[in-house]
């Protein structure tokens, strides 16, 4: 499409086309009327003044008699006063006025008459208009009484063409406007367009042009802008995990296939049974991890949502100590639960207490002291609006710098890649606190690992 053509196109354009009609219809009324009124006004007042004189000359024939009309006419004539003044007699010939004869129009009945007089203006002689009321007076003696309204029409004029020019130019100006506005406008939708394609083609790292004025479409870029950097977060995040799965499958995987070649060839049925029975285990942890990164995935996409009820999280922990308090004595160590008041919450049970599985388990596994078993804490506690619930240990812990890193899928820290596991626990645990619209905080336990899960306290109606 051709350029100029996009340019009325824009929503801009049509905008200030139309708002550009209606101030001219607007203005066009305005101007109307006030020319209409002006110009008016002063032909009425002038044809008043005039028919009011005439009516006085008239008065002054039928009492004084003509001497007395032509006296009155003549003193009126000297004065300056752009008056037009003639009595003629029923010769037609002048008796009296400033006029020499009697205009052409001033014939038959008694009328409005518009005609043309030389005026004396500083030396110079000019053509200007009169209008005038002719009048027969008793006796065939005809009186015409008018005015110079030269000026009068030459001031209706020039409101006319004000009145023109202020719409011409209003008009000009506002198409002026409206084109620059939406050249403007079209210009940067236009760079928004060519950045978007150009991302779109493959440049990634591409963003959406801000002029820094901060209007709507700075804002409309920003945000788009925003969007890009999370999508981009995102992506990167997605790479990372593909390559760390890979990765973490492909270890075993190996494994299983070296251990499964070397029993082939050593030909001996005791040692196939056991490749066999390694594979078997090693299959296990395999599906436990695939299971995790499933579990991460419906927890982070928030599909179980609808999954959340109104529960008690004491019956959780309760149900949790349970199960793992033997575990740890079986360790030589202790497990003591501390909740003393309800913890209402709305979440999927569930999920809830496989999160709190896992930060009892990391506790068992990491935070067994020199010489003695893990000393574990589950506490829950109503801190402001929050449900507090919290697994201390103490283990090595986790150093500030690693607190963030931890958390993601397959993150080990080397102090621990001599305990089994996979690197997703607190990652499922991250991905559930989301879920629930909670989060998880790693914090020192002086010495160990305090993890707490700081969540929502259920409103008393929901
Ligand atoms: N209680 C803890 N004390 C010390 N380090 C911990 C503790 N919990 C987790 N970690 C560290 O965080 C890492 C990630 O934990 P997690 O995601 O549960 O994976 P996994 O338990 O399979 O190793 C662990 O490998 C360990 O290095
Ligand atoms: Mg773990």
């Amino acid at each position: 499409m051709p350029h100029s053509l996009k340019l009325f196109q824009t929503s801009t354009f049509r905008l200030s086309a139309l708002y550009l009609v209606l101030f001219a219809l607007s203005v066009g009324a305005i101007l109307a009327y006030v020319y209409w009124n002006t110009a008016l006004l002063l032909e009425r007042q002038t044809d008043e003044t005039i028919r009011a004189e005439v009516q006085g000359l008239a008065d002054q024939y039928r009492l004084r008699g003509l001497a007395g009309i032509i006296d009155t006419i003549q003193r009126r004539s000297k004065e300056d006063t752009g008056s037009v003044y003639l009595l003629t007699d029923p010769a037609s010939q002048p008796v009296a006025g400033n006029l020499d004869k009697l205009p052409q129009q001033a014939t038959g009945t008694m009328d409005w008459i518009e005609f043309p007089i030389t005026t004396q203006r500083g030396g110079n002689s000019e053509q200007h208009l009169a209008r005038a009321f002719h009048a027969d007076l008793q006796g065939d003696y005809d009186l015409v009484v008018g005015r110079d309204v030269e000026a009068m029409r030459q001031f209706a004029d020039i409101i006319r063409q004000t009145v023109f020019w202020a719409l011409a130019i209003a008009l000009c100006l506002g198409f002026g406007g409206g084109l620059l506005m939406s050249r403007n406008f079209l210009r940067r939708v236009d760079a928004i367009t060519d950045a978007s394609r150009n991302i779109m083609g493959g440049n990634l790292a591409g963003r959406m042009p801000v002029t820094g004025s901060g209007d709507e479409l700075d804002r409309l870029a920003q945000a788009l802008n925003e969007m890009l950097d999370q999508i981009g977060r995102l992506m990167a995040g997605l790479q990372e995990v593909s390559s760390n799965v890979a990765h973490d499958l492909k270890t075993p995987l190996t494994r299983v296939k070296a251990r499964v070649e070397s029993a082939l060839r050593s030909g001996n049925s005791g040692e196939y049974r056991e490749a066999l029975e390694k594979t078997v285990e090693e299959s296990d942890k395999l599906l436990q991890t695939f299971n995790a990164l499933l579990s991460i995935a419906r927890a982070e996409a928030g599909h179980s949502r609808s999954g959340l009820e109104p529960i008690d999280g004491r019956s959780v922990l309760a149900e949790v100590a349970e199960l793992y308090e033997p575990l740890a004595e079986e360790q030589g160590g202790k497990l003591t639960v501390n909740a003393e008041v309800p913890l209402p919450l709305h979440a999927d049970r569930q999920l809830l207490a496989q999160a709190i599985n896992n930060l009892i388990d990391n506790a068992l596994k990491y935070g067994a002291q020199e010489g003695a078993g893990p000393e574990i804490t589950v506490s829950g506690a109503i801190e402001d609006d929050h449900v507090v619930i919290a697994v201390g240990d103490h283990g090595i812990g986790i150093p500030p710098e690693d607190r963030d890193h931890v958390v993601e899928r397959f993150v080990r820290l080397d102090q621990s890649r001599s305990l089994p596991g996979n690197g997703l626990g607190l990652s499922l645990v991250a991905g559930v606190m989301k879920l629930h619209g909670g989060q998880l905080v790693l914090d020192d336990n002086h010495p160990g690992l305090l993890a707490k899960l700081i969540l929502p306290v259920r409103e008393a109606a929901g």
